[in-house]
Formats: structure tokens, C-alpha cells, sequence
């Protein structure tokens, strides 16, 4: 009996052993994102490279798990299900919590928040968020919350479906703003500061809308990856970094 117990033992061991260091080692060393980066300060390019605060903090959080971070840039409409399908590990993006995609994926504990901005040309009759009516063309980036928002019906404080024009990417949103295709732009505060920074004869709303928090997305059935990422992420926080590197491409006002 104590022999069969014992071998029971072994052969146990040396199963946990195999499923634990065999199979796909090299995959599990590197940690997938998918960003969508036309989103300056969070993701963006400098020359070949993505760069921006969810890189930089992405990085950290790869190197304290000991593992190798591949950036992977893709739609932003298509971050969450490829994650939920497994074929990232992670979805960094400046992604807003939401109550719906919370459905569908995991979210780890915050790093940042964000605000709805409104972008019009200067000198535009849209004045305050009040100004905007069913009749304008809003100019959102496809799947963000700004599109969620801006499409909803005027009851639930949207301007419909048909007054909102969807783009690929932030600033190619922009860019019809500068040729008067769209009348305002809404999108997060911190891109809309670089866009505006970077086209004449734009400017912000000084207006309060909709305040969120960002947060990395991981599939629903990975919680092990979740646990590990909110231990690195809240030692970060806990120890600077983040405020480091927020600060790092973010000027204090
Ligand atoms: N915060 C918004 C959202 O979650 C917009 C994020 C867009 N991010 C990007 N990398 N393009 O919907």
C-alpha cells in the first residue's frame, strides 16, 4: 500500500512538473497587447515604434512577470474580441470600463482616467456641449465609448445614430474636421489636447462630459494572467512608476 502511495506520489509530481514547464514555454514567455495606436500620449508611433504611457507601463508590468512584451497594433473595434478569443493576452488601448464590455472580458484594477472632449474648428457655433444638436455631424473614432455615447438616442442623451460619422482611427476624424466634412469631434481629452496641437484652427470645449477609467483588458477565462497583472500593475502605482510615466508625456496643467 505505502509503495503504491508512493509511486502515486511520484507520477503526480512529475505531471505537475511537465504540464508546468512543458508544452508552449516560449509562447507563455511573451505577453501579447493589442492596442489601437492613433492614440497619442497612450499609443502612438515614433518612426517604426509604438510608444505612449500604456507601452511604456506595458513594458513594466512584462518585465516584473518576466516575460517579453509583443505590441501588436489592430482596430480598435477588434481588441476585445481578440482578446476574448485568446489571440492576444492583453488589450491596452486607453480602454474605458464599461459595464458592457465587462461582459465579455476581465478588467484590471485602473492606471488612469480619462474625459470625453469635444474638438470643433475655431470660431464654431457649437459654443458648449448643449450647442450640439441630432442635425450636426459628430465625428467619433469607430467601437469608443465617444461613438457609444454620441450614436445613443436624444432621449438617453445622444444625438442618434445619423448624426454620428465613425472613422478608423482618431485622426482621420480629425483630419474631416479640418476639411468641414464633420462639425465636431468627440473623443478622449488627452488625444484630442495632441490632435488640436497638432492642426490649426481647432480647439477644445471647455465642457464637462462623461469621466471614465482606463483599464487593461484580459479574457475572462485567464484569471490567473488578471491576478499577476493587478500585483505588478498595483506595484507600480504603489511605487511611482505610473505617475512617472503619465508625467513623462502628460504636462501637469
Ligand atoms: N477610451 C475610449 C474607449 O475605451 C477610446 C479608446 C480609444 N483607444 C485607442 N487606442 N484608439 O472607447
Amino acid at each position: 500500500m505505502k509503495k503504491i502511495i508512493a509511486l502515486a506520489l511520484a507520477l503526480a509530481t512529475i505531471c505537475c512538473f511537465f504540464t508546468a514547464c512543458g508544452g508552449n514555454a516560449d509562447e507563455d514567455k511573451t505577453l501579447t497587447m493589442a492596442t489601437n495606436a492613433t492614440f497619442p500620449p497612450y499609443e502612438f508611433y515614433e518612426g517604426e515604434k509604438i510608444v505612449g504611457i500604456d507601452a511604456e507601463i506595458a513594458a513594466k508590468i512584462a518585465e516584473k512577470l518576466g516575460m517579453e512584451l509583443e505590441i501588436q497594433d489592430t482596430e480598435f473595434g477588434s481588441i476585445i474580441a481578440g482578446v476574448q478569443t485568446g489571440k492576444y493576452d492583453i488589450g491596452m488601448a486607453g480602454m474605458t470600463v464599461t459595464e458592457e464590455r465587462l461582459k465579455t472580458v476581465n478588467f484590471s484594477t485602473t492606471y488612469a482616467t480619462g474625459v470625453q472632449a469635444i474638438i470643433v474648428p475655431e470660431g464654431s457655433a457649437i459654443k458648449t456641449v448643449d450647442d450640439i444638436t441630432p442635425e450636426h455631424k459628430i465625428g467619433v473614432q469607430q467601437d469608443t465609448t465617444g461613438h457609444i455615447y454620441a450614436s445613443d438616442s436624444v432621449e438617453n442623451g445622444g444625438y442618434g445614430e445619423d448624426a454620428v460619422v465613425p472613422f478608423n482611427k482618431g485622426t482621420d476624424a480629425v483630419a474631416a474636421l479640418v476639411s468641414g466634412k464633420v462639425d465636431c469631434v468627440i473623443i478622449d481629452n488627452e488625444p484630442a489636447k495632441a490632435y488640436v496641437a497638432a492642426n490649426d484652427g481647432l480647439v477644445i470645449l471647455d465642457t464637462e462630459y462623461v469621466t471614465e477609467d482606463y483599464a487593461i483588458c484580459v479574457a475572462k477565462d485567464n484569471e490567473e494572467l488578471l491576478e499577476k497583472i493587478n500585483t505588478a500593475l498595483e506595484g507600480l502605482i504603489a511605487d511611482g512608476t505610473v505617475e512617472e510615466i503619465v508625467n513623462k508625456y502628460i504636462s501637469a496643467e
